[in-house]
C-alpha cells in the first residue's frame, strides 16, 4: 500500500447487511450489529493507511420506512455504540460528525450523537469521521436551497456548498458500495460529481481490509480528468 495515491475522502455506502444475515440463517438485525463492527474496523484501517476523512452512509431517509423492529434493533446499536462502547469509537482518534436529519430521532438517540460531537471535537488527530443519519441527499439539497431563500440570496457553488451537511469538506474522492448494487441510493448526489464509484459484490460485514486495500489500489490507477484531457 506504499507509495500508491490515496484518496483523501472515502465514502462507504454500507450495503448487505441483511442479505449477509440471512445467508447465515441469522436475523437482519445481526447483520446490522455484525455491519458496525464491521464499519469501526474499516475505518480505522483506513485512517491508519492514511485516509483523512471517511464518511459512511448508516441510515438513509428512505430507511426509516423500514419496519419498526429493524428500526429500533438499529437505535439500539447507536446507544451502544455512542454510549456503553463508546470507547471503540474514541479510539480512533477523529472527530465525529454527524450528517442527516435528527430531528426524527428518539430524544436519547440525538444526545448520544451531539454529545459525541462534541466529546470528538477536540485531540482528534487522526481525521474525521463523517456518520450519515437519516441522511438523504435531495433533503440536503432542498434545505440548502430552502436556507438561501430564507436569507434572500443568490448562491454559487461555494456558498451553496457552505449550506450542505458537508461544508468546509472536500468531496469524496472515492465511493465504495458493497452488497452488489450499483446505484447512489440518495447518497452525496452533489458531492459525487466527479467522485470515481467503486462496487463490491461483498456484502459489507464480510468486506475485509484486504478488499478496502484493492479498491484503494483500483482508484490509484484511474485518471481523474475532471473534464479536462490527459495530461502527458
Ligand atoms: C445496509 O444493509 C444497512 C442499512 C441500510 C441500514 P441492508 O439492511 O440494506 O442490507 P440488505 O441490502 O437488505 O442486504
Ligand atoms: C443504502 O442501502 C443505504 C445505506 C447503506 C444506509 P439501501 O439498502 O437502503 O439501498 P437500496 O434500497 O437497495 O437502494
Ligand atoms: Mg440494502
Amino acid at each position: 500500500m506504499r507509495n500508491i495515491r490515496l484518496p483523501a475522502h472515502v465514502a462507504f455506502i454500507m450495503d448487505g447487511n441483511g442479505r449477509w444475515a440471512k445467508k447465515h440463517f441469522r436475523p437482519r438485525g445481526y447483520g446490522h450489529k455484525m455491519g458496525v463492527q464491521n464499519m469501526i474496523k474499516l475505518c480505522s484501517h483506513a485512517f491508519k493507511l492514511g485516509v483523512k476523512i471517511v464518511t459512511v452512509y448508516a441510515l438513509s431517509t428512505e430507511n426509516l420506512s423500514r419496519p419498526q423492529e429493524e428500526l429500533d434493533g438499529i437505535y439500539d446499536l447507536f446507544r451502544s455504540y455512542f454510549q456503553k462502547q463508546k470507547g471503540k469509537i474514541q479510539e480512533l482518534g477523529v472527530r465525529v460528525n454527524v450528517m442527516g436529519d435528527l430531528t426524527p430521532l428518539h430524544e436519547d438517540v440525538r444526545g448520544l450523537l451531539l454529545e459525541t460531537m462534541r466529546d470528538t471535537a477536540v485531540n482528534a488527530p487522526n481525521g474525521l469521521l463523517n456518520l450519515c443519519i437519516n441522511y438523504g441527499a435531495r433533503q440536503e439539497i432542498i434545505q440548502a436551497v430552502n436556507h438561501a431563500v430564507a436569507f434572500g440570496r443568490f448562491v454559487d457553488e461555494n456558498s451553496f456548498k457552505s449550506l450542505l451537511y458537508s461544508a468546509g469538506m472536500p468531496d469524496p474522492d472515492l465511493i465504495i458500495r458493497t452488497g452488489g448494487e450499483v446505484r447512489l441510493s440518495n447518497f452525496l448526489l452533489y458531492q459525487a460529481a466527479y467522485t470515481e464509484l467503486y462496487f463490491s459484490n461483498k456484502m459489507w460485514p464480510e468486506f475485509s481490509r484486504r478488499d478496502l486495500e484493492k479498491a484503494l489500489v483500483n482508484y490509484s490507477q484511474r485518471d481523474r480528468r475532471f473534464g479536462n484531457v490527459k495530461k502527458g
